[in-house]
């Protein structure tokens, strides 16, 4: 056995919430999701601006309060840590490489040949590899699915490299090592998100994930197993607030508040009539503002972001479900949004559903754990020991999920 197995903390570093997932990998029965949660923890994040790290003594105080919550409920100590790298400081690009087998089955080496072949490929020299996924297989000029096993003499793949910049690799790296913690790995959030709230036949067939935070909202479509698009929208909750904030004269965080108090994603007749409490006016009295004025604020916004989203989509290709995640999903009402806008749910249209993460916890069973639960799953994943033959192999210590794609 490699000695890789133990407890590990996916944290999720959001521009308003640091969320700590820890769980612990499981030796190997050969089936998925061989992890136990064992704890979560939550703390405002400190010390980033949108997705920019400015003061990581700040940030690192934020990331200790929330792996220390997830420690103290699990009674037990985080080992690593694999940390989620925001999509704005991510790019992705298509590589090609080539394997020679010389007649040899294909093995798991020379999956990782190309793994490696395609990521060293000409990205630019300040980038680093988070991710590799595949997208095609040729053996001697045929396509193939899952080629290993299989005898030929050159085999070919066609995969997605994702890579983050050095200088965000490098604080993250910090900011965890402040905190006192051992950096395992990093990842791209919106694809453990993916890991975290769609199965297996969704990421197999057409399905975009749209996952909607503080300041930002990725989309990831997915056709045939493959990742079609990647692209980071940089409005999302916070931007719906900050209208409010505009829109009705009231700091911020009143507005912020009131959208959470009083918010829907869209408008219904019933609002109308209604006027909801909005902070204080100057003689310390509640003020009252209509419901639809602040309903109507919140859509405009809503309403633009995800007809961002639907372009982003429709300019890759074709969506024939959307999965909804992120803190930004839990107004009332998103669902009906999102049907108004992709068309869903009647008549054969999109099929539109929130995506929620599998947990035992209430807390967490909540769009906005989607991504910390996801990280903790692939960070677990790529520890988990599965006996002799895979000892030293990197390939076979990378996600079962992802190890299903590449
Ligand atoms: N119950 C709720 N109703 C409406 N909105 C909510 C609710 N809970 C959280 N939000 C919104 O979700 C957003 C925070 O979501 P999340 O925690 O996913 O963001 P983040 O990860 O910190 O941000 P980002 O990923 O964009 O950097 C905020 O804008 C907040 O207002
Ligand atoms: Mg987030």
């Amino acid at each position: 056995m490699i000695a890789l197995a133990g407890r590990v903390v996916g944290l999720d570093i959001g521009s308003r919430n640091v969320r700590a997932v820890l769980a612990e990998a499981r030796p190997d029965t050969g089936v998925g999701g061989n992890q136990a949660i064992l704890g979560h923890g939550r703390a405002e994040a400190r010390g980033v601006e949108g997705p920019d790290i400015v003061d990581p003594a700040a940030l690192s105080a934020a990331v200790r309060d929330a792996i220390g919550g997830a420690e103290e409920v699990a009674g037990r100590e985080a080992e690593a840590v694999c940390v989620g790298v925001p999509s704005h400081h991510v790019r992705s690009w298509m590589f090609e490489s080539a394997v020679d087998l010389g007649g040899r089955p294909v093995s798991e080496r020379h999956l990782l040949r190309l793994q490696t072949r395609a990521a060293e490929g000409t990205l630019p020299h300040d980038r680093r590899v988070i991710h590799v996924w595949r997208h095609h297989y040729s053996l001697d000029g045929t396509e193939v699915d899952d080629p290993l096993g299989h005898k030929g003499s050159r085999l070919r793949a066609r995969m997605r490299v994702f890579a983050a910049t050095s200088r965000v690799c490098g604080r993250l790296a910090q900011v965890v090592d402040r905190a006192g913690y051992t950096l395992d790995a990093l990842a791209m959030g919106s694809i453990a998100a993916a890991g975290a709230v769609l199965g297996r036949a969704e990421t197999a067939s057409s399905t975009a994930l749209i996952s909607v935070g503080a300041s930002a909202c990725d989309v990831l479509l997915f056709a045939d197993g493959r990742i079609q698009h990647a692209a980071a929208i940089p409005w999302a909750g916070e931007s719906m607030s900050r209208d409010l904030s505009r829109g009705l004269g009231v700091p911020l965080e009143v507005a912020e508040q009131a959208k959470l108090d009083h918010g829907f994603a869209m408008l219904e007749p019933e609002d109308s009539d209604v006027r909801v409490p909005v902070g204080e006016g100057p003689n310390g009295q509640p003020r009252r503002v209509s419901r639809a004025l602040l309903v109507h604020i919140i859509q405009e916004r809503f309403d633009e972001i995800l007809n961002l989203a639907k372009k982003e989509i429709g300019d890759a290709g074709e969506a024939s479900r959307i999965v909804l995640s992120g803190g930004g999903v839990m107004l009332p009402r998103t669902e009906r949004l999102a049907q108004d806008v992709f068309g869903g749910n009647r008549n054969g249209g999109v099929a539109i559903r929130v995506g929620v993460p599998r947990s035992e916890v209430d807390e967490m069973s909540s769009p906005a754990w989607a991504t910390a639960a996801g990280l903790a799953q692939y960070g677990a994943e790529r520890r988990r020991p599965r006996g002799l033959e895979g000892a030293g192999n990197a390939l076979s210590r990378a996600g079962q999920w992802l190890r299903e794609y590449f």
